[in-house]
C-alpha cells in the first residue's frame, strides 16, 4: 500500500520524504489556505520534493470551469493529479478529463455509489474520507471495505485513496483491506514512527552494552 502525505506544509513534506516511506501527496483548498505564498509555487515545489503524484484540488463548481481549471493545473507540473469534488458536474468534468488522458482523483466520497460512479468515469483515484464518516457515528471503514468489494469484482483500475484519516489505525485497517493508497496527516505517520516499547528496550540494550564495555576496562 502506498502512503501519501496529506498536507500543503512544506517543511512537514521535506522532513518525511527522506525516510523512503512517501508514495505521493493530497492537498485540498483547505489544507492550501494554511500555507502562505502562491498555491500553484508551492504546488511545483511539492512536485519537486516528492517526485510522486501530487493532488491539487479545482475549486471551480461547473463542469466547463472544473475542466479549464484542471487543464492548468496540470499544467504546473507532470506530477499533478487533477483533484475533482464528486458532484454532478464533477462527474461529467472527471469524464472528460480522463478521455484527454489526464490522471483525475475523484474526492469527497462518502457511499460506494460514488465510487462506483468515479470508477467508471475513469478516475485514477477515488477519496472516501473515512474520518468524516467516523464523525458523523458511521463507521468510516466499512465503506472502503464495500468499494474494494466492487472494484475487484468489476476489475476497475481506479485507485482506492484513503482519507479523512484520523490516526495510525485507519492506515492498518485500510492496508490489510487492500487500499491501493492512504494519505495521512504528518502527525500521524509520526505516531506510527514511534512505540515506547521500542525506546524502552532499545535505552536498556544501550545501557547493558555500555556497562559491558565499561567492565571490560
Ligand atoms: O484531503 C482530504 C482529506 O484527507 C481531508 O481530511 O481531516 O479534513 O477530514 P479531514
Amino acid at each position: 500500500m502506498k502512503l501519501f502525505i496529506d498536507s500543503g506544509n512544506l517543511r512537514d513534506i521535506e522532513s518525511l520524504v527522506p525516510l523512503g516511506i512517501i508514495d505521493g501527496v493530497t492537498t485540498n483548498p483547505s489544507l492550501l489556505a494554511k500555507e502562505s505564498g502562491d498555491p500553484r509555487a508551492l504546488i511545483k515545489k511539492i512536485c519537486e520534493v516528492v517526485q510522486g503524484p501530487v493532488s491539487a484540488e479545482v475549486v471551480a463548481t461547473t463542469w466547463e470551469e472544473m475542466v479549464n481549471e484542471g487543464r492548468e493545473l496540470a499544467k504546473i507540473d507532470e506530477h499533478v493529479v487533477i483533484k475533482v469534488p464528486f458532484t454532478r458536474d464533477g462527474v461529467r468534468a472527471t469524464r472528460v478529463l480522463a478521455s484527454e488522458g489526464y490522471r483525475v482523483n475523484v474526492t469527497l466520497v462518502f457511499t460506494p455509489a460514488q465510487a462506483l460512479i468515479a470508477a467508471k468515469v475513469g478516475a485514477a483515484y477515488v477519496s472516501p474520507f473515512v474520518g468524516r464518516l467516523d464523525d458523523v457515528a458511521t463507521e468510516g471503514m466499512h465503506l472502503i471495505r464495500q468499494i474494494v468489494e466492487i472494484y475487484d469484482a468489476h476489475e476497475f483500475p481506479t485507485e482506492i485513496l484513503v482519507a479523512s484519516v484520523r490516526g495510525p489505525m485507519h492506515i492498518v485497517e485500510a492496508a490489510r483491506m487492500g487500499a491501493d493508497v492512504c494519505t495521512c496527516p504528518p502527525a500521524v505517520i509520526e505516531a506510527c514512527l514511534k512505540h515506547p516499547l521500542t525506546d524502552i528496550g532499545l535505552a536498556k540494550f544501550l545501557q547493558d552494552w555500555e556497562k559491558a564495555q565499561a567492565a571490560r576496562v
